[in-house]
């Protein structure tokens, strides 16, 4: 077992936040998990809006298929995460509090519809117990309120993949 096993776990709906985590992986290596909910998200965007709106105003904590067994193996832990009215999806809260942190190096990246990491970046930092948190990783992914699902591929990719190589060579040693 070595010392600086990398885990990558992420929540995406429409694929650009696990592309990011996918090249996360190809760059560093690791094991990689998709962060995904007992009961299935709605599809219909509008829904999906309402309630994770609700979810967020109540802080209701959605359980989780994922399981991470062996989570102390792993030294650098990359969080990636949509931004989502400003802020987390419940989901990765449900995740940040299931898990111990401590001692433990976080690596968050994010994509957005535009507007930024929003509050994404702080819920992360104040729900690690004080590990350390690198600066975070965040591009432009989907517009999913206007039709624009998936957008890291041809030339948006390749600088996306300069970037990412970038943020690593500054955060990730
Ligand atoms: C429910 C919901 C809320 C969203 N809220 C925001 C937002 O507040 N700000 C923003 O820039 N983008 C927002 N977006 C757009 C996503 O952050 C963007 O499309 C992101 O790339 C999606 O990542 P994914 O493809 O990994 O799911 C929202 C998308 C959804 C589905």
């Amino acid at each position: 077992m070595t010392k600086n096993k990398n885990l990558i776990i992420y929540y995406s709906r429409t694929g650009n936040t696990k592309e990011i985590a996918e090249l996360i992986q190809s760059m560093v290596g690791g094991d990689i998990i998709r962060i995904e909910t007992q009961e299935p998200r709605p599809a219909n965007y509008r829904k999906e809006v309402e309630q994770n709106q609700f979810e967020q105003g109540t802080d209701f904590l959605p359980e989780l298929t994922t399981v991470i067994d062996n989570f102390d193996d792993y030294q650098n832990i990359f969080i990636g995460t949509p931004t989502w009215n400003m802020a987390l999806p419940q989901a990765v809260l449900t995740f940040l509090r299931t898990y111990d942190f401590s001692g433990k190096l976080i690596l968050p990246f994010n994509t957005n519809g535009g507007y930024g990491t929003g509050n994404t970046l702080n819920q992360i930092e104040g729900n690690i117990n004080g590990a350390k948190m690198t600066s975070g990783f965040s591009v432009k992914g989907g517009e999913e309120n206007k039709g624009i699902l998936f957008t890291i591929e041809g030339i948006h990719k390749d600088g996306v993949s300069t970037k990412l190589d970038n943020w690593l060579k500054q955060n990730y040693k």
